[in-house]
């Protein structure tokens, strides 16, 4: 077994301000000492989205507080961290830059090396920190951020199968919410409703399942979504609960379809490599129809499911620290010159995404 490794990890390109550290020695499970993170919804709770200048500033203002809670946790000193990673991209840029800079600062005081992480394949990589898995499997990434399926070779080789030519399923349920008077984030209090409602009652679209591929759509969802209000409102003067609870019912079973469809898609595409599972990551993950219906999908297809624990899902900086333990290791580190990328597409090879979600450029 070779000398541990230990990775302070920062994390900044959306809203969760995040800081982690963790441990590795070959031949042995990784531990993680620290997951701090500090998110910003309630920052952002009266315009309705993510406003990148509040982000950014907060994420300036933010950093130092949770680098020092992460050593404090993990009982640690700078001293102790081999490595400094951190987000390099792709995201909103206030926050990007203001990560990349404040590691940069880290690093050049402490002489330790730098190591620029791509925030997707942090989420791309996390199941081989919580369950080990080996190289390669499918993901599925669905966050509010992003939607795509990607095959992962290796820490830093992977295939973009296809995604989301416009919104990411965490901005439509976001969005749903906010057209029917919910909460944000939308996701969860869609489910919530949902769960008392009737999911056969609308006959809502399920977008692309008519082109071969794994691309995927919601906007069109999200539109009929509103129709279907609109329908209700001038037929009736209003909705009930009822009605609401019915909506969300009818959208989140249209997500889950497709996302489940486009799923089978990719693994039937794939069926000559031996992928080891079929791993998801994101916040839409921890949606419980969701994850069925992709768990429904890697059983048929007599392959693992693996779905990280909630805090692992979403947005943090343990995965950004473990990617960085993951580079480290194949000696890919970087130096001050270290860029901040609002985009940077995970497979190069493929082609560039359409549209800027609010939460950023979608890679
Ligand atoms: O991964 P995440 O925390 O942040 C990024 O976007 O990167 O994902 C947040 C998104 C939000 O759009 C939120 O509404 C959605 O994940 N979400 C859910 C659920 N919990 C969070 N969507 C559907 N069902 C949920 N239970
Ligand atoms: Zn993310």
């Amino acid at each position: 077994m070779t000398a541990p490794l230990t990775i302070l990890g920062l994390e900044s390109s959306c809203d969760d301000t995040a800081a982690a550290v963790v441990r590795h020695a070959e031949g042995a499970a990784p531990g993680i000492l620290s997951n701090v993170v500090w998110g910003q919804t309630d920052l952002h709770a009266a315009f309705g989205g993510v406003v990148p200048e509040i982000a950014a500033r907060a994420h300036t203002e933010k950093l130092d507080y949770c680098i020092e809670q992460a050593l404090a946790e993990a009982h640690l000193s700078l001293r102790d961290i081999d490595a400094i990673a951190v987000t390099a991209g792709p995201g909103l840029i206030g926050g990007v830059l203001a990560g990349v800079m404040c590691a940069k600062g880290l690093a050049a005081a402490t002489g330790k090396p730098l190591i620029g992480v791509n925030h997707l394949a942090g989420h791309a990589l996390t199941p081989r920190l919580t369950d080990g898995l080996s190289f390669p499997y499918l993901m599925l990434l669905v966050s509010g951020g992003h939607c795509q399926f990607l095959t992962v070779h290796a820490p830093d080789r992977f295939t973009r199968l296809g995604g989301t030519i416009d919104d990411s399923p965490g901005e439509a349920f976001d969005k749903i919410a906010k057209l029917l008077g919910l909460p944000q984030p939308g996701g969860p209090a869609v489910e919530v409703q949902a769960k008392s409602g009737d999911s056969g009652r609308f006959a809502l679209p399920r977008p692309l399942l008519d082109r071969p591929g794994c691309d995927l759509s919601f906007s069109g969802l999200k539109t009929a979504v509103l129709r279907t209000r609109d329908d209700l409102v001038s037929e009736k003067g209003g909705m009930t609960k009822q009605d609401r609870a019915d909506l969300c019912a009818s959208f989140q079973t249209a997500v889950a379809d497709v996302l489940a469809e486009k799923s089978r898609r990719a693994l039937a595409s794939l069926s000559a490599e031996p992928l080891t599972a079929f791993a998801v990551a994101g916040g839409v993950a921890a949606n419980q129809t969701i994850r069925y219906a992709l768990r429904d999908v890697a059983d048929e297809a007599n392959i693992r499911f693996i779905a990280p624990p909630l805090e692992l899902c979403t947005d943090n900086a343990a995965m950004i620290a473990w990617a960085g333990i993951e580079r480290f290791r194949l000696g890919l580190t970087d130096d001050l010159t270290l860029a901040a990328r609002p985009r940077w597409p995970l497979d190069e090879a493929s082609a560039p995404m359409l549209g800027h979600g609010k939460r950023g450029a979608k890679a």
